[in-house]
């Protein structure tokens, strides 16, 4: 049996390079080897945008995104989250188990609090428990995420292995965040401060179908440094960032040349932004052309995800039977 896979995006605006590089990069290769479920996150984005409404068009966008990055509705599963109401029902299970005290210290919960005070809402408190649904719906045990995910996926673990022991079997796999990197990737935003992120505002953020103009305007406006203050002085988290970025689409040389005239102080980051403006736009170009003609598609679009769904339906309903047996809800 091949390992499974499985991984979403919530779809609360455009992609950008953060969600290419951090997880969906890994989406592309992993679809050729695993039994993969990649879906579009739409009920965990009812904890910020209550009325999916609001989001209907960005929910047919990452889907038209999925499709033009290279996702093969054929290699592997794609869907809507909230067309697989069984994902509910495991919730449901899980939260039973899932407790306050751990669900308190969870960072995103803390961030979301401090971001949207008036909307403490019991779904932020269980997104992990939401999300752990998620990955053990298809008993899934490798999870592409970037960095920022990893915390969520120790709750995944936590919560399939309390489920196996309270119910003394082994049923559930140990979920594991997963990269062909080294590491799991933080793409870093343009403003010199955290990764890059939708809700970190359009200075930060670069989109996968960014349009030239503006691609090279945010990066020449992205935040740097007043210069090395002496040769072979350390670099500054702006300043490392952007070698970040470039790491993700400058070649090596090119890297290199940036590395050691910063070294030797002689670096000027007016020269670097140029650079990296060319090879982001060299990397983008053909990307943002999938995207638009993609999305003119509506009907194969709609298409895919019906038939997504009742693959996902299938595998989800197996796990549900299995779990409520295991339970105790099977011998009535
Ligand atoms: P956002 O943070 O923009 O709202 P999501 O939370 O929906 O994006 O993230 C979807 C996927 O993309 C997750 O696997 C997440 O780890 C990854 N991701 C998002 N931003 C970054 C980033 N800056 N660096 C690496 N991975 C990221
Ligand atoms: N929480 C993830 C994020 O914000 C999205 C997500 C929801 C997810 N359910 C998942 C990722 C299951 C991997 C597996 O990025």
């Amino acid at each position: 049996m091949k390992e499974v896979v499985v991984s979403g995006i919530r779809p609360t605006g455009k992609l950008h390079l953060g969600n290419y590089f951090g997880a969906f990069k890994n989406f592309l290769k992993l679809q050729e080897q695993f039994d993969s479920y990649f879906f579009i996150a739409d009920y965990h984005s009812l904890t910020t945008h209550p009325t999916p409404g609001d989001l209907s068009a960005s929910v047919k966008r990452v889907l038209a995104e999925y499709i033009a990055l290279g996702l093969d509705p054929e290699k592997c599963t794609i869907y809507f989250q909230s067309d697989v109401p069984e994902t509910a029902e495991l919730y449901l299970f899980l939260n039973m188990n899932a407790y306050l005290g751990e669900l308190e210290r969870v960072t995103s919960f803390k961030d979301k609090a401090r971001t949207q005070p008036n909307n403490i809402n019991a779904g932020l408190l269980t997104y992990p428990v939401l999300m752990a649904a998620d990955i053990l719906l298809h008993r899934g045990v490798k999870v592409p995420v970037g960095k920022d995910q990893e915390q969520h996926l120790e709750m995944a673990r936590t919560f399939a292995n309390r489920f196996n022991r309270l119910y003394n079997n082994e049923y559930f796999p140990e979920p594991q965040a997963f990269s062909f990197e080294q590491n799991l990737v933080k793409v870093p935003g343009l403003t010199g401060t955290g990764k890059m992120s939708k809700s970190a505002g359009e200075a930060d953020t670069i989109y996968l179908d960014e349009e030239a103009t503006s691609l090279n305007k945010k990066i020449m406006r992205a935040v740097s440094d007043s210069g090395p203050t002496e040769p072979g002085s350390p670099k500054s988290a702006p300043v490392q960032n952007l070698f970040d970025l470039m790491s993700l689409v400058c070649a090596q040389d090119i890297i290199q040349f940036f590395d050691d005239s910063h070294k030797a102080g002689t670096i000027r980051y007016g020269d670097l932004k140029k650079q990296l403006a060319a090879d982001m736009e060299t990397f983008i170009a053909p990307l943002r052309d999938k995207i638009q003609t993609t999305m003119g598609d509506e009907k194969r679009l709609m298409e895919i995800a019906q038939f997504g769904a009742e693959k996902a339906r299938a595998s989800a309903q197996k796990t549900i039977r299995e779990v409520r047996e295991i339970i105790g809800f099977g011998n009535r």
